[in-house]
């Protein structure tokens, strides 16, 4: 499989590199030379501490590295891909034009996906000439640790695009899920809010402190990290602006935003990245 990924920040860089990981050749494409320079030295910091730490042989880090071939090109970038994962921002204007150039450089055949967390298909998929080659992979942060890909058809994707991306997914070593139907959230962060809604509603109805929420969920649930702890490592803002796409989409009051989640995203408060969220943070 030729693989290409289109924007190399924090997903795409790693979705590169993950699927060099497991052999296939990979080239990612950015407009910003800066950002492929960054993607590149991350990539090496992450697999040299899997070298350190006995975990990768080194030569199998540098082949690995090396299968990861980086250009600002879109043309040079896909015109031999087999499949094109899209991780460029997540904006939806952004989107279409991209999509709309993958359409005119890569091969006709080529299955075109996007890494949205919020975007169905397709939204994205009328700017191509292939809608029935276009699909949701959507990889989860840190893509080179999480396991899993949730694959979300759209009404025009075929059966055989699905089967090209879960295939896909599995070579390069994830486990695939497949929706049927375009969903908000798709799976994981649906339960996710569902779970977290609930947490910050006994917060705001006073019946337990934001500590003890997390110890009892990450003891009692096992879960690595409690929800205020998992919001301040992913960041308040992204937290809430998650949650009012939400509500605004569906109008749904399960979805709106605890007053208190406001008030710290309104201070700045953002979680580890500020230093500060529900918890402090040495820096
Ligand atoms: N960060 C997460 O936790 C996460 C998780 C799952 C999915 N996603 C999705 O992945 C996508 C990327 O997110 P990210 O966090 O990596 O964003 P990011 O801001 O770190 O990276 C986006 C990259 O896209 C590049 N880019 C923008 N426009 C481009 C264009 N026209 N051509 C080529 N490159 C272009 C930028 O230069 C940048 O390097 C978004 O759709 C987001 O919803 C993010």
């Amino acid at each position: 499989m030729q693989l290409a990924v289109v924007g190399a920040g924090s997903m795409g860089a790693q979705i590169a590199q993950q699927a060099a990981l497991h052999g296939v050749d990979v080239k990612l494409q950015d407009q910003d030379v800066e950002q492929l320079r960054k993607a590149q030295s991350s990539n090496r910091g992450h697999l040299m501490r899997r070298v350190d730490r006995g975990k990768l042989a080194l030569a199998d880090a540098e082949a690995a590295l090396a299968r990861v071939q980086t250009t600002r090109a879109v043309e040079d970038a896909v015109e031999r891909a087999d499949l094109v994962v899209e991780a460029v921002f997540e904006d939806l204007a952004v989107k279409r034009v991209v999509f709309a150039s993958l359409d005119r450089f890569a091969p006709p055949q080529s299955v075109l996906a996007s890494n949205s967390s919020t975007m169905g298909i397709s939204q994205i998929a009328t700017a191509t000439s292939r809608p029935d080659r276009c699909i949701n992979m959507h990889f989860f942060y840190p893509v080179l640790v999480m396991d899993l890909v949730e694959i979300v058809r759209g009404p025009q994707t075929s059966d055989q695009t699905v089967g090209i991306a879960v295939s896909a997914a599995r070579a390069m070593g994830r486990t695939p899920v497949i929706i049927n139907k375009e969903i908000d959230g798709f799976i994981v962060n649906r339960i996710l809010h569902a779970a977290t809604q609930e947490a910050y509603r006994l917060l705001d109805a006073g019946v337990a402190s934001f500590e003890d929420i997390d110890t009892a969920v990450e003891k009692g649930l096992n879960w690595p990290m409690g929800p205020f702890r998992l919001g301040d490592f992913s960041g308040l803002d992204v937290t809430y602006n998650a949650r009012m796409h939400m509500y605004k989409s569906t109008g749904d009051e399960r979805y709106k935003p605890s007053e208190q989640l406001r008030a710290k995203v309104e201070a700045g408060k953002l979680g580890r990245k500020t230093g500060e969220g529900w918890y402090r943070y040495e820096s």
